[in-house]
Formats: structure tokens, C-alpha cells, sequence
């Protein structure tokens, strides 16, 4: 089967507007999980008092977030993403905790030259480029985004053997709905595990001093069976790829799912293996 890269734009679309309130209850999790790479992402992207930055894939904010705490009222932070409804959630986090300084855009994270040129001081993308069919599109983008001697930064899954809370639904997935995996090159969430095909592409895109550094950052909940239902309610790809079977298939994979990870029940609750990349450059 050939990749239809306009067609998978539209249903990640729509996974993302279906699931957005999803991913948004989820928030503290997220949070407690990404936040020390998030953090890191932010130092490498140079985000400091005053800087205007600009946030790829913002989803429901929780980065945006960081960086508007970081860059304080004198700087600007603009999340982008392709859902406008998962947006929304960005939006008013931000003026539940009483930030002034987030706006908010729908665009595609590969339109970004709609923005205009050498606008921000640092450009961040959390758990997002991985979603992008054409990633160098992207990330020249963004490289025309930021000023001369602006930073990049992102925050990636590394291998599937390292991320086992997410590796395991999805290979049970794709084996139960008999799906072959992503081809290389293909978008996916393990599609920039390798440290050198990231490094590649963002020199590839005009950056350099490329940094890419990995951090461990375990998904950790009550038990088991709570991975599954925030799995469940918050990523509308994995409901996409069981399209194909019926309820009673779909419930019987989930208990599958439920099974194998509950190896990663510990005496301290669910410890979910999860390893990060983070990657920082200079335009
Ligand atoms: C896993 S969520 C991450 C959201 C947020 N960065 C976070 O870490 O909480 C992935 C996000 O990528 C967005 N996305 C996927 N493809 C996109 C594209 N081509 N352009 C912009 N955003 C995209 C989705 O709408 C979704 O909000």
C-alpha cells in the first residue's frame, strides 16, 4: 500500500479534534511525566525572560505553559497546531493560571512558512514532529521562522524497546488488526528514535550545533490498568488502527494490552519504561 501523506493529514486531524478533550484531562499526568524534559527542551531552546517563542504541535498546551512561566510577561508564546480543538484547551489553561502572554494559531507544523521570517528567539515541538509526514518541511520552516542565532528544540520518543508503556499496545494492535509497521522514513512514534536521522535532518534543514541528549522519564500511575484507560482516552490513533474490529475484538485487545503491561506493576504502582530524546540547534 502507498502512503497518501494528504489523507494521513486528515485523519490525524480529525484524531486530535476527537481526542483533544481526552489528551486535555490527562494534563497532570502529562505534565508530571514530560515536565523535566520539558524543561530541558526549554534550556535548549535557549527560552529565557523576554524571549518570543514559538510552540509546533502545541496540543493542549502543557509546554506552551512552561515557556510562558519561563519567558515571564515581557516575552510572547505562540502555539500552533493543526487542531483547532485541542487549542482551545491550550488557551484556557493558560488564563486559568492567569498567563497573558499565549496566543494561539491552527496551522499545520508544515506551513510554517505562512509565519513570518525570523519572527521568534526559539521554537519548541514536544511529542509532535513525530506525527509530521514531511518533517524536513517542517523543520526548514521553523528554520525560517527564527532569528539568526535562535534555537530550535524538541522532545521525541526514543526506541520502541525503550518505551515499552506505548511499544506494547501498539505492536498488540498492530497484530491483532493484522497492520504492517510504518515504513522507513514513514511518520510513527518511534520515527526519530535514532539519534543520527534527527541530527541529520535538522542539519539538513540549515541548523547547527546540533545537541541531542536522552532522558528517562517513566510513565508512572496507580497501576496498570490506569496506562490503559489513559491510552485509551487520549490517543485517537490507536482507536484509528483498530478500526477494523468489532467492539468485542477491540475490548478483548485492551485486556490483551492490559496483560502485558501490567509486568510493569511494581510495589510503588505502575512503572511504565519510557525513554525520551531531547535535541536542541541554532538557526
Ligand atoms: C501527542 S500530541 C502532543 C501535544 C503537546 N505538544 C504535548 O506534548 O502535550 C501531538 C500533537 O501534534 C499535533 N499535530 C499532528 N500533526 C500535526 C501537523 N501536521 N501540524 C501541526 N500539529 C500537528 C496534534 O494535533 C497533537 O496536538
Amino acid at each position: 500500500m502507498t502512503f497518501d501523506s494528504v489523507q494521513y493529514k486528515t485523519s490525524t486531524r480529525q484524531q486530535w479534534q476527537d481526542y483533544a478533550s481526552g489528551w486535555n484531562d490527562w494534563a497532570p499526568l502529562l505534565e508530571s511525566w514530560l515536565g523535566e524534559a520539558t524543561e530541558r527542551m526549554l534550556d535548549l531552546a535557549g527560552a529565557t525572560t523576554g524571549s518570543s517563542v514559538l510552540d509546533v504541535a502545541a496540543g493542549a498546551g502543557g509546554q506552551s505553559i512552561a515557556a510562558c512561566r519561563r519567558v515571564g510577561p515581557t516575552g510572547t508564546v505562540l502555539a500552533t497546531d493543526l487542531s483547532p480543538a485541542i487549542l482551545d484547551h491550550a488557551q484556557r489553561a493558560a488564563t486559568m493560571a492567569g498567563l497573558t502572554n499565549l496566543t494561539t494559531k491552527e496551522l499545520d507544523g508544515e506551513a510554517l512558512r505562512e509565519l513570518p521570517g525570523e519572527s521568534f528567539d526559539a521554537a519548541i515541538s514536544r511529542v509532535g514532529l513525530i506525527y509530521f509526514p514531511n518533517r524536513q518541511e517542517a523543520l526548514s520552516g521553523i528554520h525560517h521562522t527564527l532569528r539568526d542565532g535562535g534555537r530550535f528544540a524538541t522532545v521525541t520518543y526514543s526506541t520502541a524497546a525503550t518505551n515499552g508503556f506505548f511499544s506494547l499496545p501498539v505492536s498488540i494492535i498492530r497484530d491483532r488488526a493484522k497492520l504492517p509497521p510504518p515504513a522507513a522514513g514513514q511518520p510513527g512514534p518511534f520515527s526519530l528514535a535514532d539519534p543520527a536521522v534527527l541530527e541529520r535532518d535538522l542539519t539538513q534543514a540549515g541548523f547547527h550545533d546540533v545537541v541531542v541528549e536522552t532522558i528517562n522519564a517513566p510513565v508512572r500511575l496507580p497501576s496498570a490498568a490506569d496506562c490503559v484507560r489513559f491510552e485509551r482516552e487520549s490517543f485517537g490513533a490507536l482507536h484509528q488502527m483498530l478500526g477494523t474490529l468489532d467492539n468485542d475484538e477491540q475490548a478483548d485487545v485492551w485486556n490483551e494490552i492490559e496483560q502485558a503491561l501490567s509486568q510493569y506493576n511494581t510495589a510503588d504502582g505502575f512503572v511504565g519504561p519510557c525513554e525520551l530524546v531531547i535535541a536542541g540547534a541554532t538557526r
